[in-house]
């Protein structure tokens, strides 16, 4: 019922509850006791006395059979998925499964996050209903030191699968950010688990803002799909077929050739190339010019004693004020 009221609002038009009714066979007011629980979980419907409903066009609910159908045949068995009206953070539930049924690849995707992360125990905003939150399971070999690098091709990967779906002009921000008009649209946390040195389990994390337009908690310039303007696809379940189709074939690149398969194409998408940055670790910070990166996927720092390559991990790039 709901999925069916949904379908007739996509079009992002009002429609009264008592058309909705006569057109599905039911009362005005099952129409509102369907639409209830999702207005108050936050998903964005626009209700207006004497017009009626209005969604954004491309909001859906998130539905496991339409992701999988819309996946290339041959993926469609890839990954066990798993989906969750609300979880704590899909990682998180991601970690969880891995230990309660083992290690193999399996998708985590819910509608909201209530302790959605970011890095360094930072908080990822996780509205219902509006954005993705997907956690991609994959079993590693060879220990932990292969993963050098992944959580760019992944970044990089998104901003691909971003431009298939009609959104151009993303941009990485290293090590883990998507940026479109210089505002965050995404965001990439990669866990590992098991034995760093052997066998290991990386959960890969790609939050992105699709249909947010309000978020008061934030403390940065951030956006979201429906927010730039352009005219893409806004269906969450497209979205996260486009994704994880390309993600599975980085995956077997990265896994053959490692980071420097992606090298050259991650640097023309780098939103600071060349640009005057600080690298914060703590209470350190180092300035320099952003060179690029290594083929390893480390930050190129030319700084006044020459270059220095900074890895990953804890630290935190922005632009000095200078540049
Ligand atoms: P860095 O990783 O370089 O330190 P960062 O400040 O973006 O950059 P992250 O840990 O990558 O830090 O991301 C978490 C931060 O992202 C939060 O502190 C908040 O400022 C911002 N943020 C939280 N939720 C969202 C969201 N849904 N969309 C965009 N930005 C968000
Ligand atoms: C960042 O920019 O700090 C990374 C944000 C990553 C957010 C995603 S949302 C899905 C997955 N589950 C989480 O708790 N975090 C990641």
């Amino acid at each position: 019922m709901l999925h069916a009221i949904l379908a007739l609002l996509a079009d992002g038009q009002f429609h009264s509850g008592e058309k909705l009714g006569e057109q599905l066979g039911v009362s005005r007011a099952a129409i509102w006791k369907a639409l209830q629980p999702l207005e108050q979980q936050g998903f964005p419907l626009h209700r207006v006395r004497g017009k009626g409903y209005r969604i954004p066009q491309g909001a859906v609910l998130l539905d496991r059979a339409v992701v999988q159908a819309a996946l290339p045949g041959a993926l469609a068995e890839r990954w066990q998925w798993h989906l969750y009206q609300q979880v704590d953070s899909t990682n998180a539930q991601a970690q969880r499964l891995v230990a309660e049924t083992g290690v193999r690849p399996l998708v985590v995707i819910a509608e909201q996050q209530t302790a959605g992360r970011g890095r360094r125990g930072r908080q990822w905003s996780s509205p219902f209903g509006q954005n993705l939150y997907m956690s991609f399971v994959e079993p590693v070999s060879g220990g932990a030191q292969g993963l050098e690098g992944l959580s760019l091709v992944v970044g990089l990967t998104l901003v691909q699968a971003l431009e298939s779906c009609g959104y151009q002009g993303c941009r990485l921000k290293w090590p883990n950010d998507v940026l479109l008009d210089g505002a965050k649209l995404a965001g990439v946390l990669l866990e590992i688990s098991g034995d760093l040195t052997a066998d290991a389990v990386v959960v890969i994390g790609v939050g992105v803002n699709v249909l947010m337009e309000a978020d008061d908690e934030i403390d940065q310039r951030w956006t979201s799909l429906r927010r730039c303007g352009q005219k893409g696809v806004l269906d969450r379940n497209q979205l996260i077929a486009a994704f994880a189709s390309r993600l599975a074939e980085s995956l077997v690149l990265f896994s053959r050739e490692g980071f420097s398969a992606f090298h050259a194409r991650w640097q023309d998408y780098d939103a600071w190339l060349g640009a005057e940055v600080q690298v914060i670790s703590g209470d350190n910070v180092r300035t320099g010019r952003n060179l690029g990166v290594t083929r390893q996927g480390a930050l190129r720092l030319l700084s006044e004693g020459g270059e220095v390559d900074v890895n990953g991990g804890e630290v935190s790039l922005r632009l000095s004020h200078a540049s």
